[in-house]
């Protein structure tokens, strides 16, 4: 099959920058983007996708969700938007563990089918790279099952999933230092084993899990060849950025608290910073990572999504772009990096993922807006129109 996106008023190659290229056509055959110029023109057996006044951009990558959940957890949200913190939530026994009794108790093809229909909505919305974390199980049995799940969407959804275990909370009647060795003793050996998860993530944090044991998980991950990441300095700041570069982690995320050494630290060590501006909306959260450093240090940085029923409902990447720009002060240009390249990097695809180039794999999203600023503009509203992932249509609507 082939396929002419024909006349486009913008391209974001993401090469060098933005890579902004005016009034061009793609050419994708057998799934490559085989052609990027003027003028060009279909064989008649080509599928046309009419561009003009539309933006051409890389697929979208999600670096960061925990979408292999059940139930809902609006009864915390509304605790929260009447002031109570999400850490009190937690200590009362609501958070996190309210979310793993439930999935507990779901069976595997019901968390799919949840799942599933969570993937449908981020194809809408123009992600064609989603990873997943685990973390809702915390046991063996539990932790593999969500897993399994994981490993059933990347065999069976239209864009490409990337799978981690998530060491995210201690289980309900058990001390922390039972749990960590239970992950170091059983659970990790068992995802290593099986060959499960890509990544190992460690919710590092006060209240969570503090930099010797996050250090410790990470090592054994590690020795297993396990890629890894940290959710660092979200609720305090435990150092989580340094310890991320001292461990070579490809990513740390969330930031919230993370001071401009920590910043040095990341690019330095080629840690990719991901930030999540969802999960400080639905937080309430008054804190902000500091932008400047960034910019100052010349430091690049992803943005995700970190859908999850307690902290972010949000699975739409324009939308979340639009609330780093307006909440974190991100420009409009390092957002839409963030989203494409340095997410791709944020997931170790940096070399394959996140850009427009020919003789790639074809990954695009066309949207409904004339210039790339009214992506984020223009928020309130569904802009995607096409969606193709490996050169196939897996979503699209005429005008
Ligand atoms: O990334 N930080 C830890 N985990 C999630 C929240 C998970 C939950 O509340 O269910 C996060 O914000
Ligand atoms: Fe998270």
């Amino acid at each position: 099959m082939s396929i002419l996106i024909k006349n486009a008023s913008e391209i974001l190659t993401m090469n060098d920058g933005l890579g902004l290229l005016k009034d061009r056509s793609i050419f994708i055959d057998h799934g490559v983007i085989a052609e990027i110029g003027a003028g060009l023109t279909a064989p008649s057996r080509a599928q046309v996708i009419d561009a003009r006044k539309c933006v051409v951009m890389p697929g979208m990558v999600d670096c960061h969700t925990h979408l292999v959940f059940a139930g809902s957890r609006e009864d915390e949200f509304a605790l929260r938007i009447g002031g109570v913190k999400y850490e009190e939530i937690a200590r009362q026994g609501g958070g996190i563990a309210n979310t793993v009794a439930k999935t507990r108790t779901a069976s595997e093809d019901e968390l799919y089918k949840l799942a599933r229909e969570r993937i449908d909505n981020l194809v809408r919305s123009g992600t064609t790279t989603v990873e997943i974390k685990s973390g809702y199980g915390l046991s063996r049995a539990e932790e593999l099952k969500i897993l399994r799940v994981i490993r059933r969407l990347k065999d069976n959804a239209p864009i490409e999933v990337v799978s981690t275990f998530l060491v995210h909370a201690v289980p309900v009647h058990m001390k922390r230092r039972d749990y960590v060795d239970m992950v170091l003793e059983e659970i990790l050996p068992a995802v290593a084993h099986q060959k499960i998860a890509e990544f190992c993530d460690v919710f590092c944090d006060k209240g969570a899990f503090p930099n010797g044991d996050t250090e410790k998980i990470l090592d054994r991950a590690r020795s297993f060849n396990m890629k890894l990441k940290i959710h660092a300095d979200e609720l305090s700041n435990t150092g989580g950025a340094d310890l991320a570069a001292r461990m070579g982690c490809v990513s740390a995320d969330h930031l919230i608290f993370t001071t401009k050494s920590g910043v040095r630290k990341m690019r330095d060590a080629g840690v990719m910073p991901v930030l999540l501006p969802g999960t400080t909306l639905y937080l309430r959260s008054k804190r902000r990572p500091k932008i400047q450093d960034y910019y100052d240090e010349r430091t690049a940085f992803a943005i995700a999504s970190d859908y999850n029923p307690g902290t972010c409902l949000i699975y739409s990447l324009p939308r979340i772009m639009a609330l780093a720009c307006l909440m974190y002060g991100v420009e409009i240009e390092s957002a839409l990096l963030a989203v494409t390249i340095n997410a791709a990097r944020a997931l170790d695809r940096g070399h394959r993922l996140g850009f427009i180039r020919k003789g790639m794999p074809a990954d695009l999203v066309v949207l409904n807006v004339n210039n790339y600023k009214k992506i984020v503009y223009q928020f309130g509203e569904d802009l995607v129109q096409w969606v193709i992932k490996k050169g196939k249509i897996i979503y699209g609507k005429n005008r």
